[in-house]
């Protein structure tokens, strides 16, 4: 209504870094409304929010379908989140509306890959595991076989998705001494390989020779459920799984009886489904399963740079010019 709609009327969905939020209420004619809290907006509450916003500022929390759009009305004109990953947003409809989508590339693929790296390296060196044993006592003396786990020393990397976040974790191992890069996608990329030698395999042929997999691919219908039953099974009973894209590239019931039956050595995810994962899910009663609360842009300066970003994004959309970083839809 009247009430929130203008020009540069905007609502935010969540508590966001003060940087980028002041860069929203300093735009002159800027009027921010926003969900102030560390929670996720209700959905009522919204639904309630975006009635005559021309601009929405979310989150990968954020489901924004048709029925958003519809709350929305038609004076939104652009949408902003907080994310590089835009599987939340119902494109087709945002586009066949006309609406800006703007997001977060670029600037989140060094803390991610930095992640990346780390959840790889507490799954295949048993870190959790490990420390946990010198809490409760386990750690009775320095053992030849306590503790064993896998390096990278000489191994064969697959990169499932190698793009900006792929290439960035693939630049950070290749150090470790990895012998062998592979990697799958929808079709090679000489460019982006050459710098690692990679080589482009069917995902079949990556399963079966990696001895780590590091899924860093985009959520998409053909990406969906992709590491399932099958491809569990080619993997070899020492290689470890690692998942920083999204949860539902995982099919993780086949995931947890791939750790259960020994299958596979080890996995770290910090993508799940759903996210927050249950505490009484099965997957976390393993040993073998690193599971981190999706914290992979999670450093400050990521986080408060993302936010300017995407406040930015949202300006620009609004004023009818040039995003940073616009997704062509
Ligand atoms: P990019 O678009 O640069 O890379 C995505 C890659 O996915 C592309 O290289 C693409 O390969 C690949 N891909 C698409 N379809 C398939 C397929 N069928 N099989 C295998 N690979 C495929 O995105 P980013 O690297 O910037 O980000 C990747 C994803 O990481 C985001 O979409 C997001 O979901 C997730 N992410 C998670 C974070 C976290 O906190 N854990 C932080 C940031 C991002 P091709 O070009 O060949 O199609
Ligand atoms: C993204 O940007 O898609 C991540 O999941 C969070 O930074």
């Amino acid at each position: 209504g009247p009430a929130v709609g203008g020009a540069m009327s905007v609502f935010v969905t969540r508590r966001i870094p003060a940087e980028g939020l002041r860069v929203l209420s300093q735009a002159s004619g800027c009027r921010v409304q926003q969900w102030d809290s560390e929670e996720p907006v209700p959905r009522a509450e919204l639904l309630a929010g975006v009635a005559g916003t021309r601009g929405l500022l979310c989150l990968l929390s954020d489901r924004i379908d048709r029925e958003v759009l519809d709350a929305a009305g038609p004076g939104l004109k652009v949408i902003s989140t907080l994310s590089v990953g835009f599987d939340h947003l119902a494109l087709d409809e945002i586009k066949k509306r006309g609406i800006r989508v703007g997001y977060t590339p670029d600037v989140l693929t060094d803390a991610t890959a930095e992640l990346s790296v780390a959840l790889l390296l507490s799954a295949c060196r048993r870190l959790p595991e490990a420390a946990e044993q010198v809490k409760s006592g386990g750690w009775t003396t320095w053992k030849p076989l306590w503790m064993c786990g896998y390096g990278l020393s000489n191994s064969t990397v697959g990169i499932i998705g190698l793009g900006r976040i792929g290439q960035a974790v693939a630049r950070r191992l290749k150090p470790f001494g990895v012998r062998k890069f592979l990697y799958t996608g929808s079709g090679p990329k000489p460019e982006s390989a050459a710098e690692f030698g990679a080589e482009f395999v069917p995902l079949t042929r990556l399963a079966e020779e990696s001895d780590f997999v590091v899924v860093t691919c985009a959520l998409t219908p053909a990406t969906q459920g992709m590491c399932n039953k099958d491809f569990f099974s080619r993997m070899k009973k020492t290689s470890v799984f690692v998942n920083t894209s999204r949860g539902a590239v995982v099919n993780q019931e086949d995931l947890y009886d791939a750790l259960a039956s020994g299958q596979i050595a080890a996995a770290g995810l910090d993508v799940t489904t759903p996210e927050p994962l249950p505490t009484d899910h099965p997957l976390l009663s393993l040993k073998n399963c690193v599971i981190l609360p999706h914290i992979g842009s999670a450093t400050y300066a990521t986080r408060s740079t993302m936010a300017v970003l995407a406040a930015n994004n949202l300006l620009a959309g609004l004023r009818g010019e040039p995003m940073p970083h616009e997704l062509k839809l």
